[in-house]
Formats: C-alpha cells, sequence, structure tokens
C-alpha cells in the first residue's frame, strides 16, 4: 500500500482499533474487581436489562440500546444499578481505560453514561450512586475518572461538580453532532 492511501485510511477506522483495544485490555483489567457490596446498589444481572433500557430510552432521545449491551458483556462489575425497595431506579456505567504515561502504567476509569427513573430524580439516587462507585474505583487503584457531558446539561454538571469532578476541557461532536460537552475528570491519587 502506497503512503498516499496509508494517509487516507478512515480516520474512524483507526478510532475503532484504538477502541476495541481499550475495550479488551479494559475488559482483562475488570476480571480481577473487587466489589463492595451495598444494600441498594449492585453490579447488572441479564434479568435486569430490559428496565435498564426503558431509563436509558426515556432519558436520552439517542441513546444507544447496543453500546449498553456491549457493557453488560464486557464491564458488568462496573455496570451499576440502583434499586428503590425491588425496582431498578437508576445505572451508572464505567469502562476502564489503561494508560501508559511518563508517571508509568495507571488505571483511569471512564462513566460512559449515568442515568436516574424520571419518576425518582431529586431524591439522592445518582449521588448515592457515584459516591458508592467512585468508592469502589478508589479501592481498586483507579488514579481518576474521566466523563463527558453536555455543556446544556445543568442537572448532570451540577451532580457531577458535587461530586468533585473538574472541567478539564471543552470537545466538539463528540457528544452528537454540532453539540459541545465538557471533559469532567476526578482525581483519586
Ligand atoms: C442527572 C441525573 C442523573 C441526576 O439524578 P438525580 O437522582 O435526580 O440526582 P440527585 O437527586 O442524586 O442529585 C444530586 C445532585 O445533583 C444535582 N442535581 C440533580 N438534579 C438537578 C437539577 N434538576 N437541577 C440542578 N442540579 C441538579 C444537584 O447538585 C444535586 O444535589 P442537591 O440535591 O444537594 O442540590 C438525572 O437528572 C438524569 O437521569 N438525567 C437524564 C440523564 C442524564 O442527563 N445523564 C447524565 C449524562 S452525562
Amino acid at each position: 500500500m502506497g503512503t498516499t492511501k496509508l494517509h487516507i485510511l478512515p480516520f474512524r477506522y483507526l478510532m475503532s482499533l484504538e477502541k476495541l483495544i481499550r475495550d479488551t485490555a479494559g475488559s482483562q483489567l475488570v476480571k480481577k474487581w473487587r466489589s463492595i457490596k451495598k444494600e441498594e446498589i449492585g453490579s447488572i444481572e441479564d434479568s435486569m436489562l430490559p428496565e435498564i433500557l426503558t431509563i436509558q430510552a426515556e432519558a436520552f432521545k439517542d441513546g444507544k440500546p447496543e453500546i449498553l449491551v456491549k457493557y453488560v458483556k464486557r464491564f458488568r462489575n462496573i455496570f451499576y444499578v440502583i434499586k428503590s425497595k425491588d425496582k431498578i431506579v437508576g445505572y451508572c456505567i464505567y469502562y476502564l481505560k489503561p494508560v501508559i504515561s511518563l508517571k508509568g502504567f495507571e488505571k483511569k476509569s471512564v462513566i460512559c453514561s449515568v442515568a436516574i427513573d424520571k419518576n425518582f430524580r431529586g431524591r439522592g439516587f445518582a449521588e448515592r450512586l457515584l459516591r458508592s462507585s467512585i468508592e469502589e474505583m478508589k479501592v481498586n487503584g483507579i488514579s481518576s475518572i474521566l466523563l463527558y457531558v453536555n455543556i446544556n446539561n445543568l442537572p448532570a454538571i451540577q451532580l457531577y461538580e458535587k461530586m468533585g469532578f473538574q472541567e478539564t476541557r471543552s470537545i466538539k461532536n463528540i457528544c452528537g453532532r454540532k453539540e459541545t460537552c465538557y471533559e469532567m475528570e476526578l482525581k483519586l491519587v
């Protein structure tokens, strides 16, 4: 293949390859995960998926169910659900991102989706879900947590700020075409 062709290798294929490598490495790391048991919070089970998909569909107009299905398979231990009595009222999904930098090998995590059933919002469910999962991230040696949030999503931004996340930069077109997101980070070490 000539150098010209290499230059025009579609960017998105390279991105997909990067994602595949990251997810494969991350899903290996998550196999050794140490879970902290909490009464109302636990990891997803397959039977819970229909309720989770309903919460996702209601919370995000362009939510992609296939992404949730993928994360159930690859990152089950860090796909958290929260219940009120026996009803599932929300979820928070992470993936792991191994990073090699000048500091050496680091394990970061990324929150890829959080949502609470609209009938249960404003009652502290998201806050408890995040606090508990952040605690587990610390126990498992995660150095920092990243997330991406639309700049217009004030409830979510306020939630993350309350948890200690700080804006690191803004990025266009990663959370929808012509949309801008903040990248936010919570350093744990
Ligand atoms: C964002 C979301 C997860 C919050 O869930 P929740 O259970 O209602 O949040 P909590 O009750 O735990 O609130 C915790 C904190 O979040 C912030 N917050 C929550 N709802 C808020 C609102 N409507 N307006 C402003 N701040 C809000 C506040 O700081 C609140 O703390 P306070 O009660 O001391 O003021 C929920 O609104 C949701 O599911 N939204 C749709 C999906 C979404 O946007 N997800 C985030 C994608 S990045």
